[in-house]
């Protein structure tokens, strides 16, 4: 039996494939369509999963919708009523829109994607959940949702048992953890639902000075971890802006101009507002924790993305043990819909064991997405007229972890695409992370940005405790753990004073890299069950070094989504100042490519400013 899982029109579309109860495709359809958090009816992804599974429209048995629209346009209709006259305009502009797509789902789904057959709705945070509980490696555990919106909610606690799902409470808009910190990220000047890793990044440079404006003034917090925002400070709900002018007057001045120098003020706001949210986070489960008696949780939607928060949850010992949606935001909904189906809808039994296979949890290491065989990268090579050359297999991870260990970047292509928001040693950038120069280089050589925050380490997963504080598996980098205090070099008073990127570009450990200014990293353990090349050129890079960890960004350059292609991993390859390309088998060097060919495209880096 097949279900098409589907989440579009808010942020990120994805579709995802169930087949018997385990997922066997998942994509973003960004990745196709090449438009960063492309937001429209993913019609590329859902194409994509029916081939991976080498099926037509027809044979799709459910097609399973990640909320219900219906429900989200309501709140849009009582929102404007309650504000009116005055979100007139943000009103004129979401209605065609509705009126055209959003409301003719079904209709959206026979048209794009040919399918005429049953057609179901989850709630927005029920998909969420599910996404969080069912592929969970979890006979039974605590689940928790939060974001900025879906229909309501805006956050959700249950437990789930067996093929049982049961949400206890819910938390409803405006009053939202998640757009609160959207506010601040909007702010700070950064993009709202993508510029929250920055706000993040940007913490550890600031101090909490306005911890108590925030809790005074803004939000009302309770001891369960709900909130209310006092809405005379916020405009999302009637305007086309996320903060109002009482809110500029409170944090003294108008928002931050994107792309505009950062100061201390931002690093401040950044600090306070992390704070708050894991407070607001530790709150949240210690009621969890209490209302629902389990020992395990569940987390997804936008706000499970930070791994800070996260890890004080684990660190806190709240729970035993915590399982985190790889795409907690809402492309991971699509899995949610679809497995929410098998489960509730269809009332399968779920075991773990089956849920798992030779995996860690459900989601398979989040290698969900399309993979290229060596036949069909050759024919690509061929006619590009690329300089390659085919490694055998068995020597191709010492081969690479040479070039890694002279201090060479290398753009590391192999298996099936990630599924979800990071890049997991698919379609990743990799680098040395002893090297002193190697954060700045990559940043500015290939991602053509200037950033403050560092890159983040992957770990042979039985040598994490050796690096980190930290024992155990976190494939998906939704964790993060100071670098092991005996690894770490203290700051002179000089070095203390810098400022920004500067501080960044001080050694702190011997891992540089990967280490944060405040000695954290963001990392990912990596076993071989789940990518086996990746682990071995991990592995081989600590043969030669001692240090089986390397620097793992994401495959693309600023403003563009991850490459899915050979075609567009060459591209980014030949454009940027990447020393070595390895796609399959292949080996690519940049010195032996065509001159002409290598001229950095320079027209395309304008495009690219710095952060
Ligand atoms: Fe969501």
């Amino acid at each position: 039996m097949y279900i098409l899982g589907i989440s579009a029109y808010y942020h990120d579309s994805a579709a995802c494939l169930v087949r018997d109860g385990r997922i066997v495709a998942a994509a973003q359809e960004e990745r196709f369509t090449r438009r960063k958090h492309d937001q429209d009816f993913p019609a590329r992804a859902v194409e994509f999963c029916l081939r991976q599974a080498g099926i037509g429209a027809e044979e799709v048995d459910f097609v399973a919708f990640y909320d219900k629209p219906l429900l989200k346009f309501e709140r849009l209709l009582e929102t404007y009523i309650d504000y009116a006259p005055r979100g007139l305009r943000s009103f004129l502009k979401a209605m065609p829109l509705w009126l055209r797509e959003k409301l003719w789902i079904r209709e959206q789904v026979a048209e794009q994607a040919d399918y005429r057959g049953k057609v179901l709705f989850t709630e927005h945070h029920e998909s969420h959940a599910a996404s969080a509980f069912f592929p969970s490696p979890f006979e039974s555990a605590a689940v928790l949702t939060m974001d900025g919106v879906g229909e309501w909610a805006t956050s959700s606690y249950g437990y789930g048992r067996g093929n049982e799902l049961h949400l206890l409470k819910e938390l409803h808009f405006p009053h939202s953890l998640g757009l609160l910190y959207s506010a601040f990220t909007y702010y700070t000047g950064f993009r709202v639902n993508s510029g929250e890793y920055k706000v993040m990044g940007l913490a550890p440079y600031g101090e909490p000075r306005y911890i108590r404006q925030i809790l005074d003034e803004l939000i009302d917090l309770r001891e369960d971890g709900s909130l209310r925002l006092n809405m005379k400070y916020f405009n999302f709900a009637q305007g086309l802006t996320m903060t109002s002018a009482a809110f500029d007057e409170l944090f003294g001045g108008p928002p931050r101009r994107p792309e505009s120098r950062l100061s201390q003020r931002e690093m401040d706001l950044a600090r306070s507002v992390q704070e708050v949210t894991e407070e607001a986070m530790l709150r949240m489960a210690r009621h969890v924790r209490r209302e629902t008696g389990e020992r395990h949780l569940c987390l997804a939607g936008g706000v499970a993305l930070n791994c800070v928060g996260n890890s004080r949850i684990l660190r806190e010992r709240i729970f035993d043990e915590v399982w985190i949606q790889p795409a907690a935001g809402d492309a991971g909904g699509s899995v949610g819909a679809a497995l929410s189906v098998w489960y509730q809808y269809l009332g399968q039994e779920r075991s773990v064991a089956e849920v798992c296979g030779e995996h860690a949890d459900g989601m398979r290491g989040s290698y969900l997405g399309p993979a290229y065989t060596n036949e069909e990268i050759l024919d690509f090579l061929e006619t590009t007229g690329a300089k390659y050359r085919l490694i055998p297999r068995d020597e191709l991870a010492e081969t690479v972890a040479r070039r890694l260990a002279d201090e060479k970047v290398v753009g590391w292509f192999q298996g099936r695409m990630e599924f979800g928001p990071r890049a997991l040693g698919s379609r990743s950038i990799l680098g040395d992370p002893r090297s002193p120069r190697m954060q700045s280089q990559m940043n500015l050589k290939i991602k053509f940005r200037e950033s403050f925050r560092p890159f983040a380490p992957s770990v042979l997963r039985e040598r994490v405790a050796d690096f980190f504080e930290l024992n155990v598996v976190s494939p998906y980098m939704l964790l993060v753990a100071p670098v092991r205090e005996d690894l770490r070099r203290a700051m002179t008073q000089e070095e203390e004073n810098l400022f920004g990127v500067e501080k960044l570009n001080v050694a702190r450990s011997t891992i540089p890299a990967v280490t944060h200014v405040d000695y954290s990293a963001r990392v990912q353990t990596v076993r071989r069950e789940d990518n086996a090349a990746y682990y071995d050129l991990i592995a081989a890079f600590g043969r030669l070094t001692g240090c089986p960890v390397l620097v793992n960004t994401s495959f693309n350059v600023r403003g563009e989504p991850i490459v899915c292609t050979p075609e567009q991993a060459y591209t980014c390859f030949m454009r940027t100042e990447m020393d070595c390309l390895v796609i399959g088998d292949f080996l690519l060097e940049k010195s032996e490519q065509d001159e002409t060919a290598t001229a950095a495209d320079t027209a395309w880096q304008e495009e690219f400013q710095l952060d």
